[in-house]
């Protein structure tokens, strides 16, 4: 098969394009032809450039850390999936979810594309307990992109900030992909009003048009003025920041209410942030950091993306072979919305 390999960390031209033996279902493994792999700033871009070495990848890797696609072959003691079947999988391959098989096996762990080999490739092989079969009406580049964000969002607003309807909650990166999504798993799921913030209009404006209440751009505004005109001077209940952006985030911290939350998982702008601790105490505000996602959340995820009240933002869908392309459109930081490969473009 054709798989995208990396021999050695650097510029995106160390993304080869190469021929590889496929890869083998092992037991409670199932073999995926990849429709759709996405390319991310962190654990694509970060990690091909040497960045991200305390998360332990050995080379030569494969990467990608999701994928959309077909079922392809199943390895032994695997009986509920079947060739043909439209599935995706992601990240963290987990050892405590219970298997087919109902022995707990779940292949061995480690986040795909970094312990493993990833989505980056015609084939690859996953445990079927971390798959989930995709819905009837969402295509493969939309489901990749689902599995990538939408569960991360949705545990980070469900379970960590607790984000209850007729709650207020102020959403950083508007424009960006767990903004975009938490946006409308606030408005559309949770019924809580939503404030976005954003760095440009344009992105203030991506975060109107998916619902959002109120929309700032906190590089023409005050942001903590605006939240306190917004919310009568109260303050918002959750904030979902995924940036640690120096600069806005201080604002932003100043803009939780009484007994607010502050979740995150993610720190590409900073990460070190200055942070008003009389404030946090005074105002009793938990800060929460929380990566990764609940596995019994994804089906509602993927039910939520179906129904069409969280749409994912794609910007290009590029055949696999031009994935240094794709590296370095996420590294220019033009691109609004995700960046897809699809390895049967070629
Ligand atoms: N499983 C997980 O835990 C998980 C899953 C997905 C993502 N993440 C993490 O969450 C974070 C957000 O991911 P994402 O895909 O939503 O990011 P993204 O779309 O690439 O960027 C989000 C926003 O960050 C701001 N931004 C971009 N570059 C910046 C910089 N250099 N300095 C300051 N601000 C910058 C921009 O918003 P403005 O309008 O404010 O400029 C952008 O819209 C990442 O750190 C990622 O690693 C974690």
């Amino acid at each position: 098969m054709k798989a995208i390999v990396i021999h050695e960390f650097g510029p995106p031209d160390v993304l080869k394009y190469e021929d590889v033996p496929d890869p083998q279902p092992r037991e409670g493994e199932i073999r995926i032809r990849v429709h759709a792999a996405t390319v991310n700033r962190v654990l694509d871009v970060s990690l091909r450039a040497g960045r991200e070495g305390f998360r332990g990848a050995a080379l030569p890797l494969i990467p990608g850390v999701d994928c959309a696609g077909v079922v392809d072959a199943v390895g032994p003691g695997v009986r509920n999936w079947r060739p043909g079947m439209r599935v995706a999988a992601a990240g963290v391959m987990p050892l405590d979810i219970v298997a087919e098989d109902g022995e707990g096996y779940c292949g061995p762990e480690g986040m795909m594309g970094i312990k493993r080999p990833g989505g980056f490739a015609e084939l690859v092989c996953v445990p079927a307990c971390a798959a989930i079969e995709l819905p009837e009406g969402l295509d493969f580049h939309h489901a990749a992109v689902v599995m990538r964000h939408v569960p991360t969002a949705w545990n980070l607003l469900f379970h960590v900030a607790e984000l209850k309807a007729g709650e207020t909650v102020l959403v950083m990166g508007a424009g960006g992909n767990l903004g975009s999504i938490g946006i409308q798993i606030a408005k559309n799921v949770i019924g809580a009003t939503v404030i976005a913030a954003a760095g440009s209009e344009e992105r203030a404006q991506i975060g109107r048009e998916l619902g959002a209440d109120h929309a700032i751009n906190y590089n023409t505004h005050d942001l903590r003025a605006e939240i306190m005109k917004i919310t009568g001077g109260k303050g918002v209940d959750v904030l979902y920041d995924n940036i640690a952006n120096p600069k806005v985030l201080p604002q932003a911290f100043r803009a939780i209410g009484y007994e607010g939350r502050l979740v995150t998982a993610g720190a590409h702008g900073g990460p070190n942030v200055t942070i008003d601790f009389s404030y946090l105490y005074h105002q009793r505000i938990t800060i929460k950091g929380m990566p990764g996602y609940h596995p019994l959340d994804v089906p509602l995820c993927f039910a939520a993306a179906a129904e069409g009240k969280v749409r994912t933002q794609i910007e290009r869908v590029l055949p696999l072979s031009r994935a240094a392309e794709a590296h370095r459109l996420v590294e220019s930081g033009e691109s609004q919305g995700k960046i897809v490969l699809d390895p049967t473009l070629g």
